[in-house]
C-alpha cells in the first residue's frame, strides 16, 4: 500500500486533502490522473448500468429534507459504537479495536487494545455518523440538515417522479452516482474509508415474490463488471452477511470483496431491501408509493434490490490490482526494474503518449502533429523532456497504455512507432492510420 499511494502522489492520481495545511483526515483529492481514473471508473458503471431499457438514470441533491433520514433509520440506527480512551483522549471505534494502534505518542506503535485490557476505556456508546449542518441562517433545530450518508435515499423518494415520467413499469430500476459523506470514526487504509467518498447505486424494484430471483441476477452481473474491467478474479468473492452483519434495512446482503493487501474489504453491496425504504417514506411523507399492477389488478409496495459500489473504493482495487513490479531489458543489454499499471485500457487516463525520439531534425513538429491528430478521439500526453526510456518508464507508472515515438524512419516513410505498455513490443505502422490503430487496439467499443 506505502508504494501504491506514494505513486499516487508522484503521477497526480490521488493527494491528501488540503496537505499544505497538515492534510484532513479521511479526505483525498484527486490529480490530474486520479480526476481521469475515476471519470472512467463512472463512466463505465453508468453505461453497464443505465444503458438498458429497464434502469433510468437520475442525479439527486446531496441535501434532502431532514424526515428523510428518520423515514430511512438513519438517525436512529446509523450509528457506531465508539469508545474513548481515558488517558490519551483517543477515540476508537469498539468493534475495530483488535486493529487500532494507541492514540498517545508517548505510546507509539502500542496496540489500543492492550489500553482497553488495562482498563483505560469509557463504556461504548452509539455515535451517529451522520454529517449534520443548518441550512438557512439561523441554526436551531428546525433547520438541522444532514450531509447524505448513501445516495439510494434520493432514488426512493423520487420513484414516483421517474416512473410516472419514463412511464417504466416493473420491474425497473434507478440509478445515480454521488457523493455521500459519513463521519467515520477511525479513517483508514487510504481510500479504503474515507469521511467524503463516491457511491454508485441502482435500486432496482421488483414485484415481491421475485426479488429473490432478481437478487441472484444482480449478484452475478455486479460480480462480472468487475472482472470486465481486468480485475483479477482471484482477488474478488462473495461474502454473505451473517444475521449480525445485517444492516437495519436488509433481508438479504452480499459483499463483494476485494482482496487488497491488507486483506478482503468490501467494494460493492447486493442488498435485498424488501419493501422497508418506500413503506417508511409512505408511512413519514403520508404519500402512497404503491405500485398498480394493471395486468394482475394488485396494489403492492415493490421490493427494492439494491446493487452499492464506491466509486472511490473500487478506483483503490483498480488500482492495486494493476500495480506490478518487473524485470525489464534496457538499452544497453542490463535489466532494471519497472513498475507498471495495468490497467483497462478503458480505464487508463491516459490513452496514448507521443515522443519525439529526439529534438531535432523536425521530430518534435511531426509529433506534435500526431498529438493533433489524436487529441479529439483519445486523452494524449506529449513528452520531449529526457531518455526515451525514461519516458517510457513514466507512462508506464501512469498507466499509459501506448506510446508512440516518432524517430528518424518516420521522416523518411511517415512511419511511426508503437509500443505496448504491458508486452514492451513495438510494432511500426502508417502515421496516417493511427487514430484507427489506437481504437482497434484500444477496444473502446466493449
Ligand atoms: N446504500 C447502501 C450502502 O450505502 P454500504 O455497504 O454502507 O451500503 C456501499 O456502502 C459501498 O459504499 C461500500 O461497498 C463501499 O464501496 C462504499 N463505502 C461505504 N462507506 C465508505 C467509506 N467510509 N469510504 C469509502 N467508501 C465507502
Amino acid at each position: 500500500m506505502d508504494k501504491l499511494v506514494s505513486l499516487c502522489k508522484r503521477r497526480g492520481y490521488i493527494f491528501q486533502s488540503s496537505e499544505i495545511y497538515g492534510g484532513l483526515n479521511g479526505c483525498w483529492d484527486y490529480g490530474p490522473l486520479g480526476v481521469e481514473l475515476l471519470r472512467n471508473v463512472r463512466e463505465q458503471w453508468w453505461r453497464a448500468m443505465t444503458y438498458r431499457d429497464d434502469i433510468e438514470g437520475l442525479d439527486a441533491a446531496i441535501l434532502m429534507h431532514s424526515r428523510v433520514w428518520e423515514a430511512s433509520g438513519h438517525v436512529d440506527n446509523f450509528t457506531d459504537p465508539m469508545v474513548d480512551c481515558r488517558e490519551c483522549k483517543a477515540r476508537f471505534r469498539a468493534d475495530q479495536i483488535e486493529d487500532a494502534l494507541c492514540g498517545s505518542p508517548a505510546y507509539k506503535g502500542r496496540k489500543a487494545a492492550k489500553c482497553q485490557a488495562e482498563g483505560k476505556f469509557t463504556e461504548a456508546r452509539k455515535f451517529n455518523l451522520m454529517f449534520k449542518t443548518f441550512i438557512g441562517p439561523v441554526e436551531d433545530s428546525g433547520a438541522v440538515v444532514y450531509l447524505r450518508p448513501e445516495t439510494a435515499q434520493g432514488i426512493y423518494v423520487n420513484f414516483l417522479n421517474v416512473m410516472a415520467s419514463s412511464r417504466q413499469k416493473l420491474p425497473f430500476g434507478i440509478a445515480q452516482i454521488g457523493k455521500a459523506f459519513r463521519n467515520e470514526i477511525n479513517t483508514k487504509n487510504f481510500l479504503f474509508r474515507t469521511r467524503e467518498f463516491e457511491q454508485m447505486e441502482m435500486q432496482f424494484f421488483v414485484k415481491p415474490g421475485t426479488d429473490e430471483e432478481w437478487f441472484g441476477y444482480w449478484k452475478a452481473e455486479r460480480m462480472q463488471w468487475f472482472s470486465r474491467l481486468g480485475m483479477e478474479p482471484s482477488r474478488l468473492r462473495f461474502h454473505q452477511h451473517g444475521d449480525d452483519e445485517l444492516a437495519h434495512y436488509a433481508k438479504a446482503a452480499f459483499d463483494i470483496q476485494y482482496e487488497f493487501p491488507f486483506g478482503w474489504g468490501e467494494i460493492e453491496g447486493i442488498h435485498n431491501r424488501t419493501d422497508y425504504d418506500l413503506s417508511r417514506h409512505q408511512e413519514f411523507s403520508g404519500k402512497s408509493l404503491q405500485y398498480f399492477d394493471e395486468q394482475t389488478k394488485e396494489r403492492f409496495i415493490p421490493y427494492v434490490i439494491e446493487t452499492s459500489a464506491g466509486a472511490s473504493r473500487s478506483l483503490m482495487a483498480f488500482l492495486v490490482d494493476a500495480y506490478r513490479e518487473e524485470e525489464a531489458p534496457t538499452a544497453d543489454g542490463k535489466t532494471e526494474m519497472r513498475v507498471v499499471l495495468g490497467l483497462h485500457p478503458l480505464l487508463a487516463p491516459i490513452k496514448a503518449a507521443v515522443f519525439p525520439l529526439v529534438n531535432r531534425d523536425g521530430m518534435q513538429e511531426f509529433a506534435r502533429k500526431i498529438e493533433r491528430t489524436l487529441r479529439p478521439h483519445f486523452t494524449v500526453f506529449y513528452d520531449d523532456s529526457g531518455a526515451v526510456g525514461r519516458r517510457y518508464r513514466r507512462q508506464d507508472e501512469g498507466g499509459t497504455p501506448f506510446c508512440i515515438t516518432v524517430d528518424s524512419e518516420t521522416l523518411q516513410n511517415q512511419t511511426i512507432t508503437v509500443r505496448d505498455r504491458d508486452s514492451m513490443k513495438q510494432e511500426r505502422i502508417g502515421a496516417d492510420s493511427v487514430v484507427r490503430y489506437l481504437r482497434e487496439r484500444l477496444d473502446l467499443s466493449s
